[in-house]
């Protein structure tokens, strides 16, 4: 099973077609989720901070197929055809949002089943990629604002919410 290092993970970003901002958004989202997974291990917490890093940069392969909220599923896809390891397809997978539950993808039109982040390293980079708009970090709130503008569900700000909740508390 691979786990790529930096530059294979870029390498397969540039491979499956993803652009320059696309790969500079995961740059930029695998810097700061690795910053959250340094405090939360300083913390007592053990996490995989190299997981983090990797699935980080690797988070949105699939927007080289779409930017809709199937790109999670083409991700986990493109993962599984390059034999990534499963837990760096994971973190593909359950990335969008604070994570789906099966109901909710059921209602989006996702192929059946579960894509709530579960383990640390899952939820570091779902969270991580919701304090990053492009390449910028922004504030929890900025982060509400954009997703009440796209219309987002009140189920999927919730969840935003918790999971930051949840991780500030793992970094306290
Ligand atoms: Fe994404």
């Amino acid at each position: 099973m691979l786990r790529p290092d930096k530059a294979g993970a870029l390498e397969l970003l540039r491979n499956a077609g993803c652009s320059n901002r696309v790969i500079k958004h995961c740059l930029t989202v695998a810097d700061h989720a690795v910053q959250l997974a340094q405090n939360i291990r300083n913390n007592g917490h053990p996490v995989d901070v190299e997981l983090i890093f990797i699935g980080a940069i690797l988070h949105d392969i699939g927007r080289s197929v779409t930017h809709d909220i199937r790109h999670a599923v083409e991700g986990a896809r493109i993962g599984r055809e390059h034999g990534l390891n499963p837990s760096i397809i994971r973190i593909i997978e359950t990335h969008i949002g604070a994570g789906i539950p099966e109901k909710e993808a059921q209602s989006m039109g996702l192929p059946q089943g579960n894509y709530m982040p579960v383990t640390f390293e899952e939820k570091i980079v779902a969270h991580a990629d919701n304090m990053v708009d492009d390449d910028k970090i922004v504030t929890i709130s900025e982060e509400l604002d954009n997703l009440r503008e796209k219309g987002m569900h009140e189920s999927i700000i919730e969840r935003t919410v918790e999971l930051s909740i949840y991780i500030d508390e793992m970094m306290n």
